[in-house]
């Protein structure tokens, strides 16, 4: 099978676009058949980390490419940085400010939700560096979207 790669612009703060990526990679799994299960699964991902972008990062880029083993979400930005990445991942911890709690943001869940629903993920990041978030997921041998 031949990589399928796509690539969509995250723009910091676009809280009106925020979500597009991940429902275009949405659209495109459902049109090949891919698991419901699998969807969901990488619709949560790409969503949470796209939110990040537009809250948390600077402008960003999310690459998405299927191949024979896995699909990949690769999601860079060039804002701020994690000063602590593990202290990030915990469930709960949110430097969200009032006006996104307001929105219905700042659980802290996002990257803990990456982390549950995706088969491995990567994330670097130092202060003033930007930030990436890699995650994988694992397909069923020969690639099939099962
Ligand atoms: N791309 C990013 N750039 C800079 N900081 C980030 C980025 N992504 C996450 N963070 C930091 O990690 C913290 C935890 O992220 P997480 O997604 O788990 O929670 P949240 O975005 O604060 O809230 P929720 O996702 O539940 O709405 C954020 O509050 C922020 O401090
Ligand atoms: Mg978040």
């Amino acid at each position: 099978m031949t990589a399928l790669k796509k690539s969509f612009h995250i723009k910091s703060r676009d809280f009106i676009r925020a979500g597009e990526a991940s429902i275009q990679i949405q659209a495109l799994l459902k049109t090949l058949n891919f698991d419901p299960k699998m969807i969901r699964r990488v619709s949560i991902c790409g969503y949470e980390g796209e939110m990040n972008v537009v809250m948390h990062g600077g402008d960003g880029t999310l690459r998405f490419e299927i191949n024979t083993n896995q699909l990949i979400i690769e999601i860079t930005d060039d804002g701020p940085g994690i000063v602590d990445i593990a202290k990030a991942m915990q469930a709960g911890f949110s430097t969200a400010s009032d006006e996104h709690r307001n929105m219905g943001f700042g659980a802290g869940m996002g990257l803990p939700n990456m982390k549950k629903n995706s088969d491995d993920i990567t994330v670097e990041s130092e202060k003033g560096q930007g930030t990436l978030v890699r995650m994988v997921f694992f397909l069923s041998k020969g690639g099939d979207a099962v």
